[in-house]
């Protein structure tokens, strides 16, 4: 086990380059497998669920070599219908994109239950929704496993109303509507940018989809799709992570090779509570004074506020003058950080799904464990601005998302070493 050791109250400055996005690396990697062909991936985040992503690849049968430090060489001629062993599924969520991929290329997949960050229940009643509309049969197995099969002929396109904004269901139907015979259409669609990232990776390959990134995606069936090369986009988290972090410590920090478009609501958010941003076109540019005010969030689906830049700002409005609220709304169980920011001397009361934040003076260093991904990282960011030492263990969650976080926060001027606890 390894632990992090931050040496808090160091304001950050400095230029830092942001990697490849995570959410929609994943699917695309699973994508690959509709495409039957090469696919080249370049900016691929060197990130642990994306080593897994390729792990279950290869154990499929793909054939995946690194052409470079972010470019990858995927063959998935040679990719067979077998179910994942559950010891990759029930690691990562975005496992679920096999059974889109599959039953798109198969007609057949079969998959055990998705594991990924404990937020509470994340049900896949949505993506299964999906498959029966284009025809597919679902069966819950003895062995834990769903098995979706498509009628003799084929899915067929159909029209389907998501009751609930899902990325990873729009993706997934978007993936196994790609062969249904005629249009698919998908409103009330999750309009995230790695939706549109998958898209334009698809149609790379040859697909047929419009309308990415609007609440109605239409997809129009298509016989076969091709190899392609293609550009991650930008991690917008992880470039809303050191927003985060340089408000919360001060100081001044350019967060390159971004789309600024992404980042909106973050940006919006900073200014809002007095924090200086600027904005070129692709980058962005943080000064913070460390005075800032409390402010109101409630988390949405794209456009709106982040769900997973809740954890971080929370830290960030730890240190705000007034009380904030952070109303979450998309998961009931992203409050299992507030615990660890209490240790810190945070003060934080929870109610049903808001967090009321009221700012203290400083933040206290101490020992904390990261319970999910971006709980993590505000640990982190709540370690970096403490005024004394603050040790972070969970890193595995950590490492899930965050390429080189400590060589970057580093060149930045942050005091943290990484060391086996
Ligand atoms: N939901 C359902 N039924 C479904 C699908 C979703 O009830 O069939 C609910 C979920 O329980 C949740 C809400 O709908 O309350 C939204 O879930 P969504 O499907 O949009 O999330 P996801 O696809 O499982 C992705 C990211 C998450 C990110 C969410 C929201 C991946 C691999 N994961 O999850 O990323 O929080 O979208 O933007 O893309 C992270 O990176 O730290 C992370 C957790």
């Amino acid at each position: 086990m390894e632990k992090l050791i931050i040496r808090g109250g160091r304001a950050l400055y400095g230029k830092v380059n942001i990697s490849g996005m995570k959410n929609s690396a994943l699917p695309i990697i699973f994508g690959t497998i509709a495409a039957a062909d090469v696919c080249e991936l370049s900016n691929l985040p060197d990130v642990s669920d994306i080593a897994l992503s390729i792990d279950t690849l290869r154990v499929l049968g793909a054939k995946v070599r690194f052409t470079g430090t972010d470019t990858v060489l995927i063959d998935t001629r040679d990719v067979g219908k077998k179910a994942p062993p559950m010891e990759y599924v029930s690691k990562m969520r975005g496992s679920t994109y096999l059974i889109g991929a599959m039953l798109g290329r198969f007609g057949e997949a079969k998959l055990g239950m998705p594991g990924g960050c404990n937020f509470g229940v994340r049900p896949i009643d949505q993506h299964i929704r999906g498959f029966e509309a284009l025809g597919a049969e679902v069966s819950y197995e003895a062995d834990g496993n769903f098995t979706f099969r498509a009628p003799e002929g084929g899915l067929v396109g159909n029209q389907i109303y998501m009751n609930i904004v899902s990325v990873g269901a729009t993706i997934n139907i978007m993936l196994a509507a790609i062969f249904a015979k005629g249009v698919t259409t998908i409103e009330n669609a999750a309009r995230e940018p790695h939706i549109v990232d998958m898209a334009n990776f698809l149609n790379a390959c040859g697909a047929d989809i419009t309308g990415a990134g609007t609440s109605m995606i239409r997809i129009r069936g298509i016989e076969k799709l091709h190899g392609c090369q293609y550009q991650i986009a930008p991690d917008m988290i992880e470039a809303g992570t050191y927003m985060t972090a340089v408000a919360a410590t001060g100081g001044k920090v350019t967060v390159q090779n971004i789309i600024p478009r992404h980042m909106e609501a973050v940006t919006a958010k900073l200014r809002d509570i007095g924090v200086s941003v600027d904005v070129s076109d692709d980058s962005i540019t943080v000064t913070s004074d460390r005075k800032y005010r409390g402010t109101e969030i409630k988390t949405n689906p794209y456009p709106g506020f982040p769900t997973d830049m809740h954890p971080q700002f929370s830290a960030l409005l730890c240190l705000a003058n007034g009380v904030s609220k952070i109303s979450e709304g998309i998961y009931n169980g992203r409050f299992q950080y507030v615990k660890e920011l209490e240790k810190m001397g945070a003060k934080i009361d929870v109610l049903e799904n808001d967090a009321h934040i009221t700012g203290v003076r400083a933040l206290r260093g101490a020992n904390v464990k990261a319970c999910d991904l971006r709980a993590g990282a505000c640990l982190v960011i709540a370690g970096l601005a403490a005024d004394s030492v603050t040790t972070v263990t969970g890193l595995e969650y950590i490492d899930r998302g965050y390429q080189d976080l400590l060589e970057k926060l580093r060149s930045l001027g942050a005091d943290i070493q990484r060391v086996k606890a």
